[in-house]
């Protein structure tokens, strides 16, 4: 069970992403649990604003630290919780990190904004993760990325084969898989799915995998242990796509 609470101004943006039906399913299980919360209700002023301007100038309103903060201490088991910032400069997330905070009982996730947030926010939180090298207009995507990444990977939540053999969990990336109809529009279906042989099959989707990481991200190569068997078939792998 992981709990998650999550500060954005957007609420309806999270409640949106977490309606999906993976989630909600994991939600009416009690195997993960999403609270909301709207730090606006935390604005401490009559028209419940929680930015102003930068000191030094700048263009843009900054997030407040106080309401922040004020929100943060709602949450109870605050200290033991392992609580982020949404932010372009953080760490970036990956299966990796996805698999470390599976792991967690309790996620705090404040949701950064595009025009940023005082600094001295980074006093209540223990580490700033990035989705990817690009900039968005708010936290609450990157939020949902975190969410539903993590989500996926605690027991139960879908059927634990189906996160075994998937991209990056064994550190390459997929190979092709094929449902019905066994040609559409003159693609067949490889012809070694069908031939029952179980072996065979497993080599070659080891094969397939291989090869789509040599060809779509071959420095992820470098950073897993191959087998000789795998180094084998890369050499067959550069023959075939170098030819
Ligand atoms: N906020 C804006 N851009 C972001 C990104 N790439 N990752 C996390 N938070 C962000």
């Amino acid at each position: 069970m992981i709990r998650f609470d999550i500060l954005t101004l957007f609420p309806e943006i999270i409640e949106g992403m977490v309606s999906s039906s993976i989630l909600k399913r994991a939600i009416e299980k009690g195997l993960i649990e999403i609270n909301i919360i709207d730090f606006r209700e935390y604005a401490g002023n009559k028209h419940s604003t929680v930015d102003d301007y930068a000191y030094g100038g700048g263009a843009g309103m900054l997030i407040r630290v106080d309401p922040i903060y004020r929100a943060l201490n709602t949450i109870e088991g605050l200290s033991s919780a392992h609580k982020i910032l949404t932010s372009p400069s953080g760490n970036v997330w990956s299966q990796k990190k996805a698999e470390e905070f599976s792991k967690l009982n309790h996620i705090v996730i404040v949701c950064g904004h595009y025009e940023g947030i005082d600094a001295r926010v980074l006093n209540y939180i223990d580490e700033e993760v990035s989705i990817g090298d690009y900039v968005l207009t708010g936290g609450e995507i990157p939020a949902g990325v975190i969410i539903d990444s993590v989500s996926r990977l605690v027991s139960g939540v879908i059927a634990d084969d189906s996160t075994v053999n998937e991209s990056f969990s064994m550190g390459l990336l997929e190979y092709p898989q094929y449902t019905r109809p066994q040609e559409f529009d003159g693609y067949k279906v490889p012809d070694i799915l069908l031939s029952g042989h179980h072996a065979n099959i497993k080599k070659w989707q080891r094969y397939e995998a291989l090869k789509k990481t040599y060809i779509m991200r071959p420095e992820l190569l470098d950073q897993i242990e191959l087998s000789k068997d795998d180094l084998k078939m890369l050499e067959e792998i550069k023959l075939e796509v170098n030819k």
